[in-house]
C-alpha cells in the first residue's frame, strides 16, 4: 500500500511556546498561523511486512491495543532520521490502527531546509499524519488527522488546514478560522539567511523557557490576552492592528528565551538588519510586519500593494540571503 500526502508549513502570526503537557504536546500558549503557499513538504508512504528493530537502529516500534505491531523507519529528502523523535507520533497512530502486524516506510521531501527555522516540521508531521491516516486506513476525520499531526509537532496541528488556523491552549487538535481565499492580498516574504539546522530544537527551547525563564509565565498569561485581538484584527482584515499584535508576540516570545539561566539566541546580526529595515519602511508609510521563529530567518508579512517596495528595499542590503514571496495557502493534498 503506498500513500502521498503533502502540506505547507503553517507560520505563526501569533506563537506557540510552551506546553502544558510536554507528553502529549499541549500548547500552553494560543497560536494563529497561516500556510504558506509557496512551501511544501511531501511524504510518501509505502507499508510493508513488520521489522525488527533490532536489524536496524533507524527501525522504531511500538505496539497497537489490539496487539499488533508498527515499525517505521523515516528518511527526509534521503537522509535517516533518528526513529525516537517519530516514537509519540506512531505511539499515536497504533492507538487508532485496527489492523494485523505492518511496517511503515517514511519517505519525506521539502522544498526549503529541514529544521532551519522555517517550520519544517510543521509540513512534514502534517503531511505524515495524512499520508499515514490513508495508508493505514485509520479513518480519521480533519480534527483527528491534526490531533495526531500535534504528537509530532503543534505547529503541525495547525498545517492540516489551509487558511488562517487557530491551536488554542489546552487544545487537541487546530480549528480553521478562515481559508486560503479569505484575504487574497496578504503575502509573506520569507527571507531565508541561514540554511543550516538550528542548533537548538524548538522543543529544547520550549522546555528551557518554561523551566528557566522568569518571564514564562507572564508571556504565558500575555499571549492569553493577545490571541482575541489578534483574531479580531484578523477578521477585519486589519494588517495595520494585526501587525503591531505580531511584533509583541514574537519579541515576547524571544524575551523568554534571552532570559533563561542558560540564555539562547537564534538570531544572527543580519536577522537585526531586516528588523530594522522593515522598521524603517513602516516609517515610510509600508505596512510591513516582521515575525520570527526558533532559526535567524526573518518573515515579513505585507500586502500584494507594498511586496515590491520590500523586495526592493531588501536588495538594497548588502548579504547573503535568499527571499521567497508566498500567498496563503491550502491544508493536505493527498495524491496517488
Ligand atoms: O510545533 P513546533 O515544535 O514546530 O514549534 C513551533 C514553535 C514556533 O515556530 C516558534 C511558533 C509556532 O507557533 O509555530
Amino acid at each position: 500500500m503506498k500513500s502521498t500526502c503533502s502540506a505547507h508549513p503553517n507560520l505563526a502570526l501569533i506563537k506557540y511556546w510552551g506546553k502544558s503537557d510536554s507528553q502529549l504536546n499541549i500548547p500552553a500558549s494560543p497560536s494563529i498561523g497561516i500556510s504558506l503557499e509557496a512551501f511544501r513538504s511531501t511524504t510518501l508512504i509505502s507499508t510493508g511486512n513488520y521489522e525488527n528493530q533490532k536489524s536496524d537502529e533507524a527501525v522504531g516500534t511500538s505496539a497497537a491495543s489490539s496487539g499488533a505491531k508498527i515499525s517505521w523507519r523515516v528518511r527526509i529528502d534521503g537522509e535517516l532520521y533518528n526513529p525516537l523523535r517519530y516514537a509519540d507520533f506512531f505511539a499515536d497512530t497504533a492507538l487508532h490502527y485496527g489492523g494485523g502486524d505492518i511496517h511503515v516506510e517514511v519517505e519525506s521531501s521539502n522544498n526549503f531546509p529541514t529544521a532551519a527555522g522555517l517550520a519544517s516540521s510543521a509540513g512534514g508531521f502534517a503531511a505524515l499524519a495524512g499520508a499515514v491516516d490513508s495508508a493505514l486506513k485509520l479513518n480519521l476525520d480533519q480534527n483527528g488527522i491534526s490531533a495526531l499531526a500535534r504528537r509530532g509537532s503543534g505547529s503541525a496541528s495547525r498545517s492540516v488546514y489551509g487558511g488562517f488556523v487557530q491551536l488554542d491552549r489546552g487544545a487537541f487538535h487546530a480549528v480553521q478560522l478562515h481559508d486560503r481565499d479569505f484575504w487574497p492580498q496578504l503575502r509573506c516574504l520569507i527571507v531565508q539567511l541561514r540554511s543550516a539546522a538550528k542548533a537548538i530544537s524548538s522543543r529544547t527551547g520550549m522546555e528551557t523557557s518554561r523551566k528557566s525563564s522568569p518571564f514564562y509565565k507572564a508571556w504565558i498569561a500575555d499571549s492569553l490576552l493577545l490571541a482575541p485581538e489578534a483574531r479580531q484584527a484578523l477578521a477585519e482584515k486589519n494588517l495595520r492592528a494585526l501587525g503591531p499584535m505580531m511584533r509583541r508576540s514574537y519579541l515576547r516570545m524571544f524575551s523568554t528565551m534571552f532570559s533563561c539561566e542558560d540564555p539562547f539566541i537564534y538570531w544572527e546580526a543580519d536577522s537585526l538588519l531586516i528588523i530594522k529595515t522593515a522598521e524603517e519602511l513602516r516609517r515610510q508609510g509600508v505596512d510591513v510586519y516582521e515575525t520570527m521563529d526558533a532559526g535567524p530567518q526573518v518573515k515579513l508579512i505585507t500586502t500584494e500593494e507594498f511586496l515590491p517596495r520590500v523586495e526592493s528595499a531588501l536588495r538594497e542590503i548588502d548579504m547573503e540571503r535568499s527571499t521567497t514571496p508566498s500567498a496563503v495557502g491550502g491544508g493536505l493534498e493527498f495524491s496517488r
